[in-house]
């Protein structure tokens, strides 16, 4: 089968379309798609570019989040069938012709593959970092990097939950929260003064979605690190952070599809890049303003 894959750590330019890797199968309670289109996220480009310290001794396949239609059925799997169009995290790589998932859901047919490839990370990390949150209706909470992929995901389904959204976001950016019924603010210094007459009862909650030292600032605005957690900032400074080694949560693929089917849930595909472009893609993805999901669509 053809995959995108690399052998060594470093640049994108490490990434190349190999035309003869073996197929991968399902194995028990697991299901092999014919990929469409595989989703990119930062943590692909983090194991790509040596960042997440995941040594590469043999040819690998980037991506983890892909949508397809079932090819191979595992043991012991029930409710997918043969021709079922599903999304889902692999087990294997993404990004080739055929990936073995781990985790699925079906694939709503209103939604187009690229933008279901778009959806596993986000919708997972989303609903687990607000379950941990425990952010209750009629509530405030902040949001750092509310534009981006887990971020905007997060927001919506916390606004679908009754509870005052404000999100950080650049300028080009704020028009969109805004039409999402979510209070834009721009990031950077001073980030708290601004927030502030955003809530005038107060933040009760906050969400670090995209890391660049903003955790302080959500402190000071919760008043309490116990009720800031963060999936980008690992130097903690007493807040809680998530990265999913406590348990995922699975069922969130169903959840956030239906929203999106129900018209409302939106995560915007900013790109679609063809396999030989896969190097382009990580690097849409790592500037950190890719403006969208960023799928490779598989061919
Ligand atoms: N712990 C976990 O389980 C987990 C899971 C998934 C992702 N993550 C991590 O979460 C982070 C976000 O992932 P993602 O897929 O949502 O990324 P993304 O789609 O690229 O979004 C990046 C976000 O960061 C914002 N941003 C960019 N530069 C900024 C700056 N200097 N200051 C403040 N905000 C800035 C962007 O805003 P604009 O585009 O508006 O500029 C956007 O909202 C990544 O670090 C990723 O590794 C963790």
């Amino acid at each position: 089968m053809r995959a995108v894959r690399f052998t060594e750590t470093g640049p994108s330019s490490v990434l190349h379309v190999d035309d003869d890797v073996p197929e991968p199968h399902a194995g028990p309670g697991r299901i092999r798609i014919a990929v469409v289109a595989a989703g990119v996220n930062a943590w692909d480009w983090k194991v790509r570019s040596g960042l997440a310290g995941i040594p590469v001794t043999a040819p690998r396949i980037p991506g983890g989040d892909a949508a397809g239609v079932v090819d191979e059925v595992g043991d012991g799997v029930t409710g997918v069938a043969v021709g079922d169009e599903v999304f889902g995290v692999a087990a294997s790589g993404a990004t080739a012709q055929h990936a073995v998932l781990a985790h699925w859901a079906v694939k709503p047919s209103a939604l187009s593959f690229a933008t279901a490839a778009g959806l596993p990370t986000p919708a997972e990390t989303a609903v687990r970092a607000l379950d941990l949150l425990g952010v209750a209706a009629g509530r405030t909470l902040v949001i750092g990097g509310a534009s981006g992929g887990v971020g905007l995901t997060a927001a919506q389904i916390a606004r679908e939950r009754g509870v005052h959204v404000i999100g950080t976001a650049s300028p080009s950016r704020h028009d969109l929260l805004r039409r999402l019924g979510i209070t834009p603010v721009a990031y950077g210094d001073g980030l708290a003064a601004r927030v502030r007459p955003l809530a005038p009862d107060g933040v009760d909650r906050a969400l670090d979605a995209a890391g660049h030292g903003v955790v302080p600032d959500l402190i000071a605005l919760t008043g309490d690190a116990a009720h800031v957690v963060s999936i980008a900032d690992f130097s903690a400074h007493g807040a809680r952070t998530t990265d999913g080694g406590e348990g995922r949560s699975w069922d969130a693929l169903a959840e956030v599809a239906a929203l999106i089917e129900a018209g409302r849930l939106e995560v915007p595909v900013a790109s679609e890049f063809p396999m030989a472009e896969a190097g382009a893609a990580h690097d849409l993805s790592e500037s950190g303003h890719a403006g969208g999901r960023v799928v490779i669509v598989v061919g």
